[in-house]
């Protein structure tokens, strides 16, 4: 059996766009066989509307209302595998709102290089959709990089394929959720 811990709470996914906080999110969900939540598709849901369409009409300001609503709903629940945002963390009150839910934040730690490749044609997020995108990108990584570390439980260095990292995290989790255990299972 794995010797992985059980957790109750949420696995939430934290670090900067394109760590791949979605797509390691499901891949781990799978391994776990756990519930998958993607906070910004959570946010569009209730809004009805894409989360730059949001930033255009509300501004950022608006966005993070509408994000610190949806971490207060997603952190009632329970066994989620949950990817944040990139800026979700960045707010105490998100943090706290997660760790009250009894969650453990983890942050997909991925070199400044690797990110720019990997956003450089992105056209979906707003705060990129600026010149001297690599500039831009660079400046928030410095910024962000700290705070990521502070809210996170544990870092996970994630300049891997997706599957890969996703099969590291697993590693650390038991793949039954405490609390969905039937009676007779043993912790171990
Ligand atoms: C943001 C990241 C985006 C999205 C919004 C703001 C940020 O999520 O929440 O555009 O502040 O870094 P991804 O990290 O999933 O792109």
């Amino acid at each position: 059996m794995r010797e992985g811990k059980s957790l109750a709470g949420n696995i939430i996914l934290c670090g900067f766009m394109g760590s791949g906080k979605t797509s390691v999110g499901r891949r781990l969900a799978k391994l776990l066989d756990r519930e998958f939540c993607d906070l910004d598709r959570f946010v569009e849901e209730r809004a009805g509307m894409t989360v730059s369409q949001i930033f255009a009409q509300f501004g950022e300001e608006g966005f993070r209302e509408r994000e610190a609503q949806a971490v207060e709903e997603i952190a009632r629940k329970k066994s989620l595998v949950v990817a944040s945002g990139g800026g979700t963390v960045l707010f105490p009150r998100n943090v706290e709102g997660f760790h009250r839910g009894g969650g453990e934040i983890l942050y997909l730690d991925v070199p400044l290089p690797a990110l720019q490749e990997r956003l450089k044609n992105d056209k979906r997020r707003p705060l990129l959709q600026k010149p001297n995108r690599r500039q831009v990108i660079a400046d928030l990584y410095a910024q962000r990089c700290p705070l990521y570390q502070a809210a996170a439980d544990r870092t996970i260095d994630a300049g891997a394929p997706a599957i890969v990292v996703a099969r590291r995290i697993a590693a650390l989790y038991d793949s039954q959720p405490a609390g969905r255990r039937g009676s007779g299972a043993k912790n171990s």
